[in-house]
Parts: structure tokens; sequence; C-alpha cells
């Protein structure tokens, strides 16, 4: 198939690559600057695998670049719309760069695809709106809906092995072209209307993010009455019914998605009338974990004015360089307010995409003169450290394992180390 995507962000350009080794010929979208930096092989995110798929893609003539949306579109079988739709104004979903594709489409008039299938998270409702409006310009394409279920840092494989695929599309033609275009991907395809496919996605999310701050509320009872969460929800998670995916606790949940998705939905029930009251302690509860955390560490340190806090890690997960809603990006908020300096070591994350912070080479060099530190990315690496040496450089061996990346048999060496006060979640 021909295939249009517009929007080489997180998903447009993993979509792009992995429908381009399916076999598909794929022109992708963007902005000029955007286009440029993909043509000289620079890519914006850091994603395993993915640079090595775009050079095979396109020196197999099988993905190729536009910034124009009415020329990339002539010929296309269908057109992929995978642009942002973050939080607006008011906590409704700015779809202004949706708008913004439609609005050229309907320019463009007669080179307007079949098919527009939409991948960008969009509130319920918003297909039907989009196929009504692309209709006032004479254009009757169907407007399919096609969520994405991609976890970042392991993109790739989870779009060429996913759990499910999900078609929201009114007519057998869509429905068809969709089975074309995901030919060669072995996965459970759900097919329904579009509207309850716009509602899977975010329901999807909010509950992971339920999932998550349901074993950050138990991992604070565990703490208060001396049991080990990570205990607790492997007991959970052994009951098929519940699952032992998406319990592990922490400092809380950050990312793109989320947080963005649970606002999006608590909108999208607040125009009906209702309040979806799980969400919002669902929210709430991830809004409280940085905060909680400093108080303890507070609460160890006395004054907290013009000490020193070590972080490793600060995008919101492994395998990232994205801070997007990073819980690192609360914690140092706070820090600024609390006088506290932060000095970091993140294995990816560049030094120049954050402001304010001292950014170290190694690991060690941050815990050096700290006064506590702090892990909040579970790297695999960080695991691995010289831990004795680590908090024998430090200036207050304070250790907060954020993620509780730290084995048992490296913190009973730790307790040998003077005035080593060693902080994990929920035990
Ligand atoms: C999430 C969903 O997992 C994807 O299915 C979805 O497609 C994507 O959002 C999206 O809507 O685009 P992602 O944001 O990449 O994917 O990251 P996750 O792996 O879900 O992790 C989100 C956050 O939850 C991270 O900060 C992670 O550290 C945290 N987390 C995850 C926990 O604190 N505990 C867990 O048990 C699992």
């Amino acid at each position: 198939m021909r295939l249009t995507i517009i929007g080489t962000g997180y998903v447009g350009l993993v979509a792009a690559v992995c429908f381009a080794k399916l076999g598909h010929f794929v022109t992708a979208v963007d902005r000029i600057h955007v286009i440029q930096d993909l043509r000289e092989n620079k890519l914006a995110i850091w994603e395993p695998d993915l640079q090595e798929m775009l050079e095979t893609c396109l020196s197999e003539g099988r993905l190729s670049f536009d910034t124009n949306v009415a020329n990339a579109s002539r010929g296309a079988d269908a057109l992929m719309i995978a642009v942002g739709t973050p939080t607006g104004v008011n906590g409704q979903t700015d779809l202004s760069q949706v708008d913004d594709v439609i609005a050229q489409l309907k320019q463009a008039g007669g080179v307007c695809p079949p098919f527009i299938i939409m991948k960008s998270t969009v509130p319920v409702g918003t297909c039907d709106e989009l196929e009504a409006n692309l209709l006032t310009a004479g254009l009757h394409s169907e407007v399919v809906f096609n969520p994405e279920f991609l976890r970042q840092g392991s993109a790739i494989n989870d779009f060429m092995n996913p759990d499910r695929i999900v078609f929201g599309c009114r007519s057998h033609l869509a429905k068809a072209a969709l089975h074309q275009l995901y030919k060669g991907i072995n996965a459970p395809i759900q097919v329904c209307d579009r509207r309850s496919a716009e509602l899977i996605k975010y329901a999807s999310n909010a509950f992971l993010a339920m999932k998550i701050s349901f074993a950050n509320m138990i991992a604070d009872v565990c703490e208060g009455y001396g049991a080990d969460n990570r205990q607790v929800m492997q007991g959970v998670g052994a009951d098929r019914r519940i699952g032992p995916h998406f319990l592990r606790e922490g400092i809380g949940y950050g990312g793109s998605c989320f947080s963005k998705d649970l606002q999006s939905l608590l909108t999208s029930g607040k125009a009906i009338g209702r309040s979806l009251p799980l969400l919002e302690a669902t929210a709430q509860i991830n809004e409280e974990r940085i905060p909680q955390l400093l108080e303890k560490l507070i609460s160890l340190w006395g004054n907290p004015r013009g000490k020193r806090l070590g972080v490793l890690g600060i995008s919101f997960k492994p395998n990232t360089n994205d801070m997007r809603d990073a819980p690192f990006l609360t914690l140092l908020r706070l820090c600024y307010l609390y006088g506290i300096e932060v000095q970091i070591y993140d294995p990816v994350v560049l030094p120049t995409s954050i402001e304010g912070v001292i950014q170290k080479d190694t690991a060690y060099e941050v815990a050096a003169a700290a006064d506590a530190l702090i892990i909040m990315t579970e790297w695999p690496q960080f695991a691995e450290l010289d831990w004795v040496l680590m908090v024998q450089l430090m200036h207050q061996p304070i250790l907060f394992d954020g993620r509780n990346v730290i084995s048992d048999e490296t913190i009973s060496q730790l307790m040998m180390v003077k005035n080593m006060v060693y902080i994990p979640v929920g035990r």
C-alpha cells in the first residue's frame, strides 16, 4: 500500500519505519526543519533500533520524506495522522495540529485519500467530527480510529508484537484496508465502532495509571506497617484476573501520555456531567509521590537550604531521553523552592536539555560530596554500580532508592557503612 503519515514524532516515525518494514511505501510528512534533520539522520528521539531501521528503509526506497501534506497525499491509499494532541486550555485536548492537517486536505481537494487513519489519541467523538468536516468540502474519505499502544523504549518491538490491534471504522472497505496495512503482524484484531475505539485508548491508559497509583497507595501502607510492597504485589498480581504488570511501586508515573490522557478523559466526563472519581484519585496519588519523598528527605536533613542532592536518571523511564512530564521536573521545581542544589547523571539525556542543573558524566561524580542521592529511573546499570564506593564518596550517606533497584545483597553491604540511611519505596 501507499501510506502517507503526517507527523514524525514518536508515534509517526515508529509507525513509518515499521509499516515500511512490512513492505508498504511510506511517505512521512513534517515541518521543514524536522524533515531536514531526518534526512541528515538526526533523530530527536532515542529509541532502541529506530535509527538502524530508518537507515535501512531509506536505503531500500520504502520510506521517503515530504513537507507538504497535499503533495504527499496524491495517490496514497491511506493517510495516517500522528500529530501531537497535547492538553490545551481548561484541560481540553488541543486538536489544533489535527485540524491543521484536515484544513490542508480540504484545501488540496481531490488528493484526499479514501481513508484517513487517526493514530493520534483524540477525545471520543473526534473522528465523527473530522469526517463531517471533510464532507463540508465534498471529501468523502472515511476517518478510521486506530489507537497506538506503544511504550517508549520498546516501541518497535511493541509495534511488531502488539497484544491487540484495534480498528474503529464504519465500512467493510476501511476494515479491509486496515487488514492489508497490518498484514504480517500476528496479533488479535478487534474491529469496533469509532467512538468505542477512541475510548479504548483512554480507558487503557487510565487503567494502567490506576494500577500504578494503586501499587503506590498500598506501598505507603506497607511502609506504615513494615510490610514489603514487592511481596504484596507479587501475591496480588499472581491472580490472573489482576495480572502482574504495572504494579511496580516508585516515584510515580511520568511521560507524555498517562497524565495527559487522564486529564482528557476527566474533561470528557465533565462534559457529560460525570466526575470519574477513580481517575481523580489516580492523578492525586501520583502528584503526591515527589512531595512525599522530599518531605522524608527534609525530615532527615533538618534545614534543606544549601544541601546538595544527586539524582541518577532524569527521564520518565529507562531507554528514553524523553523528559515530558518526568517526575524529576517536579522534584527540580521543589528543590529550587527549598534552595537545594541538584546534580544529575543520566545515560542518554543531553546536558543542554535541562536548565539550572549541574550535569555530570558519571554516577560517581554525582555521588561525590552529595548530601543525599536519589535513583529516579531504573536503568539496569544503576544496580551494577559500586554502591559501597558511591556512598563513601558522599558527604552524607542518604540513599533514596526511588525504584527499588538495589539488590538485597548490596543493601546488606551498605548497611555496614557508618551512618548509612537507605530508603526504598514501600518496604
Ligand atoms: C504508555 C502506555 O504503556 C502505552 O501502552 C501507550 O501507548 C503510551 O503510554 C501512549 O499512550 O502513547 P509510556 O508512556 O511509553 O507508555 O510508558 P510506560 O511504560 O507505560 O510507563 C509510564 C510511566 O509509568 C513511567 O514513568 C514508568 O516508570 C511508570 N511505571 C510503569 C511505574 O511507575 N510502575 C509500573 O509498574 C509501570
